[in-house]
């Protein structure tokens, strides 16, 4: 019989990842829980709509599901939301996060919570997961604050923190840089990308390939998923941009932390991924094999 996966905040960039592939698997049952409404119900794949912080209703969908593991992506990940909206991002973050794990540790589920490589500081670069986290800015505190209450709650619990993601939208939509960069770069226009942010992107089909490996493996504790490329976020634009036949010149440079009335940003905050690439099977991409990825998967999509 098939396991069941519950992937969190299924409406976003990370999680649409995790659903196709897992889907596709054959290995999973998967439930998909989303604010947004749900799409048709097809083998081995059903939608859960509700808002994750309404505790009654994420308690029932638990009791009737009994997941084997739970990715759980949702969160406000956009940072200056989280700087002037602390008590919307200490709900989603921090609260739903806590009933997800007291669910998990409660019930022998394998919790996978998506942090960040925000929660360090950024003063030192290529962080292991050894590495004490320091936030700077109040969505990395939420994301320090999720990260420990997964750790005392779920014995079997992952914290994975993930580097910049990098890809196309697989199901839905969400938070892609590349996406919205592509529709910029074809219609000519200029793209902005800070040079103070050092950076591992991370591909987002290698991420959904490693949750799903994880889900299903025996690894607990912390592990970081960033890609094998350390770059800044200006030359890795750069970069992209010629592969894909654009000029470099529609990309400009900026300091985001020059930039007034925005949340403070770690300058390097690239990952150190060699645990992951110990760990796992999946293989860590570099900056062009991952684009190559993210490309291919897209192409193998729109073909059916
Ligand atoms: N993208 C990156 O570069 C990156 C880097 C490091 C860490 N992360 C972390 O990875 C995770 C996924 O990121 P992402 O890029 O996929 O973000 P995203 O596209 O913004 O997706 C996050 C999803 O969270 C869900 N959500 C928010 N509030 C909710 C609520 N009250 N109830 C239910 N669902 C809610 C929404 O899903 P629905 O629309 O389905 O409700 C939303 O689409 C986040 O935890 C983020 O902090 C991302």
């Amino acid at each position: 019989m098939a396991r069941k996966l519950m992937v969190t905040g299924y409406g976003g960039f990370v999680a649409g990842s995790v659903v196709w592939q897992a889907v596709r698997s054959g290995e999973w049952d998967v439930y998909a829980l989303s604010l947004i409404e749900s799409p048709e119900e097809r083998e081995r794949f059903h939608c859960i709509q509700f808002d994750l912080c309404d505790v009654a209703k994420l308690e029932g969908v638990f009791a009737e599901v009994r997941p084997d593991a739970v990715v759980h992506t949702a969160a406000f990940a956009d940072i200056d939301y989280c700087q002037n909206n602390q008590a919307d991002a200490m709900r989603v973050n921090v609260g739903a996060t806590r009933d997800v794990a007291r669910l998990c540790g409660a019930s022998g589920a394998k919790m996978i919570l998506c942090s960040t490589d925000s929660v360090f500081d950024g003063t030192k670069g290529l962080y292991t997961e050894e590495d004490a986290p320091h936030a700077v800015n109040f969505y990395a505190e939420t994301k320090v604050e999720a990260e420990r209450i997964v750790r005392e709650t779920v014995a079997n619990g992952v914290v994975s923190r993930l580097s910049l993601v990098m890809g196309l939208p697989v199901l839905g939509a969400g938070n892609s840089f590349l996406a919205k960069t592509l529709d910029a770069l074809k219609k000519g226009e200029q793209v902005k990308f800070p040079a103070n942010e050092i950076r591992t992107p991370v591909d987002v089909i290698t991420v959904g390939r490693a949750f799903i490996e994880i889900a299903g493996n025996d690894f607990s504790g912390t592990i970081h998923l960033g890609g094998s490329t350390r770059i800044n976020r200006f030359e890795m634009a750069c970069q992209i941009a010629e592969e894909l036949g654009y000029s470099r010149d529609l990309v400009v440079a900026t300091d985001s932390n020059a930039m007034p009335g925005r949340a403070l940003r770690p300058n390097d905050a690239s990952l150190d991924n060699g645990k992951a690439r110990r760990v796992l099977d999946t293989p860590m991409q570099t900056l062009m094999s991952g684009l190559d990825l993210v490309l291919r998967t897209k192409e193998a999509q729109n073909r059916g």
